[in-house]
This record gives C-alpha cells, structure tokens and sequence, in this order.
C-alpha cells in the first residue's frame, strides 16, 4: 500500500470526472477537491458520448411547469413529485452556468439557444451543441474550467475500488492508482461514476462504465433505489458495432419515422408515435423484431440532405456501418442507454451513509420514475451537482477522519460474467423463472470475491429489484406480471437484502429447472 498520494486529509473526494463530477467539483471552488479519473482525463464516460443535449424550459411557451408535467407522464407514476419541480425550476438556470464556464450552445441568429424536440416532450426545449454532440462540447468546456481550477486537483489513472466507512460514516477510499493502490482520506466523498451500460452485451455506454460507483456504495452498506429500472434506447444502429452507435432521439424529433422491412409503419396506432415515451417505443421495436423483422429509421423525407449538418456524429457512425441516412433508411434496434435507479439520496444529494453524497447516473434523485425523460440526464447532473455542493459546504465540520489502516484494495472488476446473466434476464421484456436464474448465479458470483464479484454485485441488485417488482411498469416490463403497478410504490434495498434474497432462490433453482424441462 503506498503513501497517501497527496495531502487529502479533510478534502472532498469526488469519483468520476464526467459532468456530474466536474460539475461538482467546480461548484465547491475554492473548497479543495480532488477529482478521481480512471482513465485519462476526458478519453471515456458516458458524458462525452451525449447526443441529445440537455433539457430545460428556455424556450418561449414553455414553462417548468410544462417540463416538469412531460417528466412525471414520461416516469410512469413513479416519480417523486417534489424532486421534479426543484429539478425543471432549477434547469434553465443551470443551462446558463454551463454556457458561463464555457460551454458553447447551438444559438438562433438572434442569440436565443437553439432548442430541439425530442419523444415526449410537449414543447421544444433540449439545448443542443454542434448539431448532436452535446457530450463532447460539455466535456471540453468543463475539462478547461476544472483544469484552471487551483481547488481542483484530479487525479488521474486512478480507480476507487472500496469506500470506506466507520460507524456508517463515509472517512475515505481505497484506490488503485498508477503507482498501486492508494489510501485516500476524505471528509465527504462524492460519487459521479455514471452508467452501467457496461453490464450489458447490448449498449450505447462506453464498456467502461458498468456500476462501480455502485459497487462502491452497495459493498459499504448503501441503501439503492430503483435498481429493477434499466432504460432501452428505442434506436441505437443495428450493426456489427459494439457499443451500438446511437442514433438520438432528436432525429424523430426532427421528423424521421420508424418502418419495418416490409414497409409497415411501426409506431401505427401508438398513442404518441414516434416521439412516444421511450420504453414505449422500444417495446414496439422490440416487438417487431422478436416477430422476425428488421426495423429502420427513415430519415429521407423530413431530413433529407439536411441530416449531415443538423447530426454530423450520427452521419459519421451510418457512414461507417454503410448507411447513407440522406438516402436509405437506418437499421435500428433497442439497446440498454441509461439507469434510473441507484444509490439512493435524499433531496440534498445524501445517500444514507454519512459523508457520502451521489450525483449524475449513479444517484437515484426519484426524477426519472419508471422511465427517463429523453435529455433530463446531463441537466439532472448538472443541477444536482450544485444541490451536493450546496449541501457538503452546509455539513457539519467533523472531527479528522482516523488515520486509515492497510487493507486490501479488492482485484480490478471484470463484468463479464455478470454481463452474460443480466443481458439475458433483465432486458427489454423480463420473466420471473429466468431472473431467479440469474439472481442465484450472480449472488454466487457476488460472494466469490473475484473480479467478477463487484459487477456480479451490482446486476444482482438489478435482478433481485426486477424480482421483487411483481408488476408492468416504465422501463420494467415484466412477461407474467403485465398489469400495471397497484401504487406508487418504489423498491429500495441492500446488497444484503438481495443476497439474502438469492439465497432464498437458490433453494428454489431445482424447482424452476424441473418446470422449465
Ligand atoms: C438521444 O439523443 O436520443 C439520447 C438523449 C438522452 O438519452 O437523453
């Protein structure tokens, strides 16, 4: 175990380095923060590969009132009502702080922003950067204002492997850094780590991003929170190419329609269409397919030769999948996209260990519901990036965290074998037998203490969740269980309780083999 990196003591420790991070970090300036980047700073995350942009009532017409109305109808019931209107008051304002730290948003001639539509919102309100890559535009912006910080100190190379916590109080991280691993003392740690795309065979995420700051939390004791609630994008580009391509929703937005190989509109007779919520439109897509057909995007008639400029990063990928969208449809198909559930916080951004705070993918805020609205997500980052920031500047001081003793940082995660399980449980469609299969088989994997055993950790609290929601609703849509939810009941849960759970499976596992034979 090598020395503390750098003096940390009483610091901030924020893992991530994607908008929620950065945006907190430079949010608490001048309070000191360190910042752990995995990778290189600014090569992966889900935050560089945003598309869409990000939404908030800036356009004439709209109000948060109209946003926040989309947000709930688009979360199925199961949204926590009062997060959603502090989120859509707060993110015209949070617009504008992106745009003073640099960001540059696509504007009218006049200057306003220039606002895209996109499934299920009523009016035009996501910002936009460079046609579709918002994600890169952010990033750079932040990057720049993170790195003339004199507060923020990044530390990169360095993968947070076990939080650590005494009396329930959060007091520091074990790391591996370039050098080994590392012991990082902290008065708060913040966790921004993303996505779980990486625990699916089938994604837009980058490979990289598979729950490790969930990991972090479940393994210290974390409460979670909507685990079972996995969103499919309705169309990411089918190919050959893994991660899938994205081809934003702003595209539908912009008018392109949905066929299949034979011609048939898909959306026909759904109500809402192609801008339809999108767990609606990827079970209509997937529903196609599983009967057999292909499904394509047809962008020719309401975009045309515009479709170069307005989407250049998605002309970009259809140009190396051998798809001309000016002139041919494009091939798509459901692909996981993003997580409503996670670490479970109030509506300061606390996750119920002391100390620890969550912002970005890896929260669970109660915003999304069941189903997130397209665009809320970099928005949501950035407004509870300042509320976390807010709320660790109002904690009280506590007493020096104990020196931390050596302990073994846990093997670097592999997700593979969870990834094989949980893509084939906890899709689009779910069934109870084939996730009690894969809740039995990922607790083993959990309890294994192997490389597998943190991603095996996170999937299983998916799989139990996804078990324990005996009804349709959102992005959880359950074969046996079609009917909708009775209440507005929200799971929350431990990594204890679902390997208490599993267990209990486990006795059951004969059973469903001798019924499926
Ligand atoms: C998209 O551009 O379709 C994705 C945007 C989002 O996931 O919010």
């Amino acid at each position: 175990m090598t020395a503390e990196p750098v003096a940390l003591r009483g610091r901030v420790v924020v893992v991530g380095a994607g908008i929620a991070g950065l945006m907190t970090a430079l949010a608490l300036r001048p309070r000191p923060v360190v910042v752990l980047s995995r990778g290189a700073l600014g090569a992966e995350g889900s935050t560089l590969w945003a598309q869409g942009g990000l939404a908030a009532a800036l356009g004439p017409g709209d109000s948060p009132a109209l946003h926040a109305a989309d947000t709930i109808a688009a979360g199925d019931g199961l949204c926590d009502g009062a997060v959603v209107e502090r989120f859509a008051e707060a993110a015209p304002a949070a617009i504008e702080t992106l745009a003073r730290l640099g960001v540059r948003f696509d504007r009218t001639a006049a200057g306003r922003f220039a606002l895209g539509l996109e499934a299920a919102h009523s009016r035009r309100r996501i910002a936009h950067c460079g046609g579709d890559g918002a994600g890169r535009e952010v990033m750079r912006a932040l990057l720049a204002a993170a790195r003339a910080a004199p507060s923020i100190e990044i530390l990169e190379g360095y993968e947070a492997r076990r939080l650590l916590v005494e009396d329930n109080v959060a007091i520091g991280l074990l790391a591996a850094g370039p050098a080994g691993p590392a012991r990082l003392p902290a008065d708060a740690v913040v966790i921004a780590t993303g996505g779980i795309g990486g625990l699916y065979e089938d994604s837009t995420n980058p490979p990289g991003s598979f729950g490790q700051g969930l990991a972090l939390a479940a393994r210290a004791g974390a409460v979670l929170a909507d685990m079972e609630f996995v969103q499919f994008h309705p169309t990411a580009l089918d190919g050959a190419r893994r991660p899938a391509p994205l081809v934003s929703e702003a595209v539908r937005g912009e008018g392109a329609i949905l066929v299949d190989d034979a011609g048939e509109p898909v959306m026909a007779g759904i109500a809402g269409a192609e801008l339809a919520p999108r767990d609606v439109v990827a079970r209509a897509i997937a529903a196609r397919r599983a009967a057999g057909r292909r499904v394509f995007l047809d962008a020719r008639a309401a975009i045309g030769a515009r479709f170069e400029a307005r989407f250049p990063v998605i002309a970009e990928a259809c140009r190396a999948a051998g798809v001309d969208p000016a002139r041919e449809p494009i091939p798509v198909r459901p692909a996981q996209h993003y997580h409503m559930g996670g670490i479970a916080v109030d509506a300061e951004g606390r996750s119920s260990i002391a100390g620890l705070w969550a912002c970005g993918e890896a929260a669970c805020t109660g915003l999304h519901g069941a189903n997130r609205l397209a665009s809320n997500s970099l928005t949501e980052a950035a407004v509870f990036a300042a509320i976390v920031a807010r709320s660790i500047e109002g904690a009280p001081v506590r007493r020096p965290p104990p020196p931390l003793l050596a302990a073994l940082a846990p093997p670097a995660p592999d997700p593979a074998p969870a990834r094989r399980l949980l893509s084939r449980a906890a899709g689009v469609v779910r069934d109870g037998d084939t996730l009690r299969e894969a809740a039995a088989a990922l607790a083993a994997l959990a309890a294994s203490g192997g490389p597998a055993s943190d991603p095996a950790a996170v999937a299983l609290t998916i799989a139990v969740s996804a078990l324990r929601r005996a009804d349709s609703v959102g992005a959880h849509s359950r074969l046996d269980f079609p009917q909708p939810p009775a209440d507005g009941r929200r799971i929350r849960l431990t990594l204890a309780e679902a390997l208490a759970q599993a267990a209990a499976l486990a006795q059951a596992a004969p059973e469903i083999h001798a019924r499926r034979a």
